[in-house]
């Protein structure tokens, strides 16, 4: 099975991502590493841990950064995630604790043993182990981020993830390494809406259950952008590491705008070495992937 490090800031998104990679039979949980974004960085590692005991994985889980590379801390907005993350679900006090190892250096050592690093967060503990380790020992990099051709979600020009950390995102995509985005230019595509959750919730009554009651609180966010239903976003890059095939890939350098109205906004050209951006997927099947895995988790 490949070998895998989901870099995260759970978040429902991330949540139905992680019990995904657990599900699957050809990939390995080689190790969480969290981030601040959805929540912060001591509330992200508390709910990546209980992740992996709903799944009953035995993974370790390494704490990063708490704070952006340049920008000041801000404090997570409670509407898109709920407060602790996981929407209505209480949040309640993980079993285990996180190993010793800051993210940074447990991505440089799992990479370095031929891990494929996922992060869906902000690009923050991505960017560290890069200054550390320059290509990440070749390891493929697929980052759940950006609205290359489409507009942003978080402003009208930049998606949450890179928004976060736009200095952190410049660094990664200038970097050189290994990186495919799957960003909102496909991700807004595959949307599960409160039926699909609802059959969900009966073919799979306890993760799929829990799924679709964080679902329920996710999709009121949705609706109030005025979709129907809310997108896979992590559960897409987590999917792309081991499918890309189900993706069409554009090769283009990527800047990354830091600095005012703009800022976190990705875009396509110019000078730098090339990424891989997922400019069109197959979304019903990525959609039947996702929830074959979660009956199966079950
Ligand atoms: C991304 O932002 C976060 O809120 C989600 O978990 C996902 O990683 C989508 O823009
Ligand atoms: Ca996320």
């Amino acid at each position: 099975p490949l070998p895998l490090v989901v870099d995260t800031d759970p978040g429902i998104d991330d949540a139905m991502a992680i019990l995904w990679a657990a599900s699957e039979p050809d990939v390995r949980i080689a190790a969480l590493t969290t981030v601040f974004g959805n929540v912060r960085t001591d509330q992200a590692t508390r709910n990546a841990l209980r992740l992996l005991e709903w799944a009953g994985v035995d993974a370790p889980v390494a704490e990063g950064a708490r704070t952006p590379l340049v920008l000041p801390p801000f404090t997570p907005s409670a509407h898109v995630h709920g407060a602790e993350g996981f929407g209505p679900i209480p949040a309640e006090a993980p079993a285990g604790a996180p190993v010793a190892e800051g993210a940074a250096d447990l991505i440089v050592r799992e990479c370095a043993a031929g891990a494929t690093l996922c992060p869906v967060g902000p690009l923050t503990n991505v960017a560290a182990a890069l200054r550390r380790s320059p290509g990440l020992s070749g390891a493929e990099i697929v980052v759940m981020g950006g609205a290359v051709f489409v507009p942003g979600n978080i402003t009208p020009h930049a998606e949450a993830n890179i928004y976060h950390d736009p200095h952190a995102a410049a660094e990664v995509f200038a970097s050189g390494a290994k990186v495919r985005l799957v960003g909102l230019d496909v991700t807004n595509g595959i949307l599960m809406d409160r039926s699909d959750m609802a059959r969900l919730a009966e073919r799979a009554p306890r993760l799929g259950g829990r799924i679709a009651e964080m679902a329920d609180f996710y999709i009121d966010f949705y609706e109030s952008v005025g979709l129907s239903g809310c997108a896979l976003h992590d559960p897409a890059a987590v999917i792309a590491c081991l499918r890309p095939e189900l993706f069409d890939w554009e090769e283009t350098p990527l800047r990354v705008v830091t600095q005012g109205e703009e800022a976190g906004r990705t875009v396509a050209g110019g000078e730098g070495p090339p990424v891989l951006v997922a400019r069109g997927c197959d979304a019903p099947r990525i959609r039947e992937i996702w929830m074959e895995g979660i009956a199966r988790l079950d």
